[in-house]
């Protein structure tokens, strides 16, 4: 779910086209007039003006210095004080800290000392919080800010500049230049990040608004004091308070991330020109109805987090505000004297940050690898959460499920048809009149009866829960919100009401502390009656989405607690209930500790670590298909890989052919949902009439074999912040062939490389390959190799192109089951592919796949490696308290088959390998059988159940 389209337009759609009765295909758009474009938004444009300023006048200066009696460097800190110079020669006092932390990142942070000491004037007598929002980090921030004391002062010159040596090896360098401001970011005595280089730094400062004056700054005022929209007027009790700066990449010619937006991976430039967005990228979490592609237009969340990267460099920078936020990018391209000889043309992306309100508050990442961008940013906000096992199955969603019993039919053709699944999902329509907590009593009258029934097979149930509370009486939920005061505020201080799903309805603020644990009480089985533990929770529609609201959301000026208006925290919103959330399921029993599973549709920087996203409301449509590519890429990029999109598209009934050819790709999404809407036919995977019934089931066990793979890539994501899928300049930054695809994935370390069919009536696909190893086709082992350029692979519609690059050791479990839960036990199966030097290796991480007792040990990491034909399993894992009784529980569980793929010839004449178990007093043997194919085929070998233990160390010799 859900289109933010209130019931009533759609019904008079509806009946319009029958009354016609003749058939008319409605017009699928975005209602553009529903968002604002740049030049509607005030702050937007008033900083748009300003760069255009900057750029016309040849020697620009920019207004802001730094009073040099304030400089000050200590234990790596830089502070002063900013001055901000009006045209009217005012001095605005902005203080200013720029740390250097112990991870290799800078922070800059930047405030306005009169809203600091809330020596203020608010218009309309508003109650609103004077200071800029400084809160946003205690949502955002979990570690990654312990200071360098080994931060040194390089220099600090008479001529205005301050040189802070820092970061690994002190090979990072800040230079402060003093006035006007601006620092740069250098690594090896080169400049990667320049920050003020344009001028364009911009803190709209507070000031009184005095009648009969507008119009004397010499500035546009017309946007300052009050601003309407859509029919609705904001009105600013603070006047104008944007922030924004420059940050420009030297050097650089893509820029990836700022999630989320239905656009190509690498980001294009946003100010006009062919093929280029005529309007910045847009932050501000939106519920957009039938959004549209290639857009920088904001979808339901936001990461305003950017990684730009070169050939052997990849630097980042984090704009941490929750405000509405807007990021211009622009190219330009330096071409060299032709008299000096040597250099290149070379290419700049500089970049443009504007945001409603706040403080200035932006990180700086300098690599210089995409891996190590990734685990820096994630000390910072989080990696993302380990799930439970069956969070990587397939989850099975519709608008709706529509009784007890249907759910239970749903369940059982799976079985029939045999097609694994995990997860089924009720949208909104289970619930008594749209009420969050209840049953509907009619359809579904026996929820517990439901729940133990897939309970039987180790399934889940996920229910919505969003965060608008009818607003009715006799409703408990609606009664506490109200008279506990725990929702959000309009701007007089009375409750808000906006209309969603239930009709007239309030959003509790989960800002609000009290709010939160009233929150999680309500999740408790004897208050959600009819919950069982095999219930997780969707979050949806936390943008949050209101149906009659400026922006499809609520008035900027609306109050949350601690007096900050809307506008503050807006992107900050949907994270709070999920905060809220997962904090619920983990208290919904006494003793049952079990990690929550939770998808939101609205997120920020941080909300990897409790939640699941998906990119909302697509469509069934082909584009829709290939669009949803770069997005689950950038999300991973951007810090939150558990990403995925509704396959086969939400609205609209694709055809067979689609429908296919969306889960063959949907298998590689690391959240893998179907979901439809509910004025679509019925389409189940066993509903779908062969073959193509069986080409989907061939691509759902395809994810549940290599299960084993997707969750270890899970915990390296949880450890290390690396994304699940990876686009292909993660995997190779040095091949600049490689920077801007983004219809190809790979799957974490483990050297799988997809091309999933995204066009209509395609038989084969170009699989780029960038190295000149082999890589083997994952079904039938065909070679293809050759560096930097596209290699065609058949892809029939049974077919998905897989290829394991040479070098790796995949493990996966070959035994269909019903369940991921029911493979638990199940053995495992080796997959090997040697490298140019008869090398490989892989990992693997087991554990429960339901509890945190892998905190304590509880779980299984080991290395695998295959060197001078020997096959080995090394421990890579930390011992803990429950370490050993986790060992023993998986003591039957072990290696069942070994497959290499293109070994030695000479194997040919082998028929045993030996196996050497650790502690074994002797060596055993296992078979070994060579199979040879056609040519352009590799061979390969397989040793039968040498049964090694899979949490022992143990070697087999060839
Ligand atoms: C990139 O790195 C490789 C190996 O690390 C090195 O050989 C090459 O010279 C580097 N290229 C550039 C442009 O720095
Ligand atoms: C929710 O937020 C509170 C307050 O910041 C914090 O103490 C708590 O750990 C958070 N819970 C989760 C699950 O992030």
């Amino acid at each position: 779910m859900a289109r933010s389209q209130p019931a009533p337009r759609w019904a008079v759609l509806l009946s319009l086209v029958i009354l016609i009765g003749c058939i008319v295909v409605p017009s699928w758009a975005v209602k553009h007039g529903d968002f604002k474009t740049c030049e509607q938004s005030g702050f937007c444009k008033r900083n748009r003006a300003y760069a255009d300023d900057a750029s016309a006048q040849g020697s620009w200066n920019s207004p802001y210095e730094l009073d040099p009696a304030t400089v000050h460097f200590k234990d790596g800190l830089f502070t002063g004080v900013l001055i901000k110079t009006t045209t009217a020669d005012e001095k605005v006092r902005l203080p200013l800290t720029v740390s250097f932390l112990e991870s290799g990142a800078a922070r800059l942070l930047v405030d306005e000392e009169k809203r600091l000491k809330g020596d203020i004037e608010m218009r309309h007598g508003s109650k609103a919080n004077k200071k800029r929002y400084d809160e946003a980090e205690q949502w955002v921030l979990v570690g990654g800010l312990e200071v360098s004391k080994s931060a040194t002062l390089n220099a600090q010159s008479e001529t205005g500049f301050t040189n802070v040596l820092y970061g690994p090896g002190d090979k990072f360098q800040a230079v402060i230049r003093h006035a006007p401001f601006g620092i740069d970011f250098q690594r090896d005595g080169q400049t990667h990040v320049q920050l003020n280089e344009r001028g364009l730094l911009n803190m709209e400062h507070w000031r009184p608004k005095v009648d009969g004056k507008e119009g004397e700054s010499g500035e546009d005022e017309s946007t300052w004091w009050e601003e309407t929209f859509g029919g609705n007027t904001d009105s600013k009790p603070r006047g104008p308070e944007s922030v924004a700066l420059d940050v420009t990449f030297p050097g650089y010619s893509h820029v990836f991330g700022i999630p989320e937006h239905a656009d190509s991976l690498s980001l294009k430039e946003t100010r006009g020109g062919d093929g280029n967005h005529e309007n910045p990228y847009r932050l501000f979490n939106s519920d957009v109805f039938e959004y549209e592609l290639e857009s920088p237009m904001t979808l339901y969340g936001a990461i305003p987090f950017m990684q730009a990267h070169r050939k052997n460099s990849t630097v980042g920078v984090f704009w941490l505000n929750a405000a509405e936020t807007w990021i211009d990018i622009v190219k330009s391209t330096t071409t060299p004297n032709p008299l000096s000889l040597g250099t290149s043309s070379k290419t700049n992306t500089q970049t443009h940050w504007i945001s409603e309100s706040g403080r200035l508050d932006l990180f700086v990442f300098l690599g210089p690898s995409p891996k190590e961008i990734s685990k820096t940013y994630g000390e910072l906000t989080g990696y993302t959460q380990l799930p439970q096992q069956f969070a990587i199955g397939y989850h099975q969603c519709r608008w709706n499920y529509v009784t007890d019993e249907d759910v239970k039919e749903v369940n059982a053709k799976f079985d029939k048809y045999q097609i694994p699944y995990d997860v089924i999902w009720l949208d909104l329509e289970y619930t008594d009149d749209r009420k969050y907590f209840t049953w509907d009593p009619l359809t579904f009258p026996d929820p517990k009866g439901m729940q133990e029934k897939l309970d039987e097979t180790e399934r889940k149930l996920v229910v919505l829960i969003d965060p608008h509370i009818k607003k009715a009486d006799n409703y408990y939920v609606s009664d506490e919100l109200r008279s506990k005061n725990l929702a959000v505020l309009n701007k007089d201080g009375d409750i808000y009401d906006g209309w969603c799903w239930p009709g007239s309805s309030n959003w509790v603020d989960c800002f609000n502390p009290a709010a939160r644990v009233w929150w999680t009480a309500l999740h408790k089985y004897d208050k959600f009656k009819g919950s069982l533990s095999n219930l997780f929770i969707w979050n949806d529609m936390n943008e949050p989405s209101v149906f009659n609201g400026p922006d499809m959301s609520m008035p900027r000026d609306n109050l949350h607690y601690g007096n900050w208006e809307h506008r503050d925290i807006h992107n900050v919103n949907g994270m709070t209930l999920l905060n809220a959330t997962y904090d619920a399921m983990l208290q919904r029993k006494k003793g049952e500790i079990r990690r929550p599973f939770i998808l939101t549709r609205s997120f920020y920087a941080g909300s990897q670590r409790v939640a699941a996203m998906w990119t909302g409301d697509n469509q069934a449509t082909w584009d829709h298909l290939a669009a949803s590519v770069p997005m689950v890429l950038t999300n991973g990029i951007a810090g939150f890989p558990f990403a995925g999109a509704d396959v086969g598209g939400f609205f609209h009934n694709p055809d067979k052919d689609l429908l296919t050819r969306w889960y063959q790709a949907g298998i590689w999404y690391p959240f893998f949902r179907a979901h439809a809407h509910i004025d679509t036919r019925r389409r189940e995977p066993y509903l779908i009439s062969e073959p193509h019934r069986s080409y989907i089931a061939q691509a759902i066990r395809l994810r549940y074999q290599l299960l084993p793979a997707w969750y270890t890539a899970f915990h390296e994501a949880s450890v290390n912040g690396t994304p699940i899928v990876r686009p292909q300049y993660y995997a190779f930054p040095d091949d600049e062939q490689g920077f801007a695809i983004d219809d190809q994935l790979y799957l974490a370390a483990t050297g799988l490389l997809v091309k999933p069919v995204l066009t209509e009536n395609t038989e084969t696909a170009d699989v780029y390959i960038s190295d000149d190893e082999k890589y083997y086709d994952y079904f039938d082992f065909t070679v293809y190799q050759g560096a930097g350029k596209r290699h065609t692979v058949p892809a029939p519609e049974n077919k998905v192109p897989v290829l394991i690059q040479g070098g790796h050791i995949i493990p996966r479990k070959d035994r269909p089951r019903r369940s991921a839960g029911l493979m638990r036990w199940d053995p495992y199966t080796l997959v090997i592919t040697l490298d140019k030097n008869r090398e490989a290796e892989g990992s693997l991480y087991v554990d429960d796949g339901e509890t945190f007792d892998y905190e304590r040990g509880a779980y299984i990491h080991r290395h695998f490696h295959y060197r001078e034909s020997v096959l080995s399993s090394e421990d890579v894992g930390t011992k803990g308290p429950k370490t050993a009784e986790y060992l023993k529980t998986m003591a039957g569980v072990t290696v069942e088959r070994v497959v290499i793929v293109d070994p030695p010839a000479e194997w040919k004449n082998r028929e045993t390998v030996t196996v050497i178990e650790d502690g074994a007093k002797a060596g055993s043997t296992a078979s070994l059988e060579f199979y040879e194919q056609q040519l352009g085929q590799a061979s390969y070998a397989v040793v039968k159940k040498p049964d090694v233990g899979i949490g022992k160390t143990w070697r087999i010799e060839f």
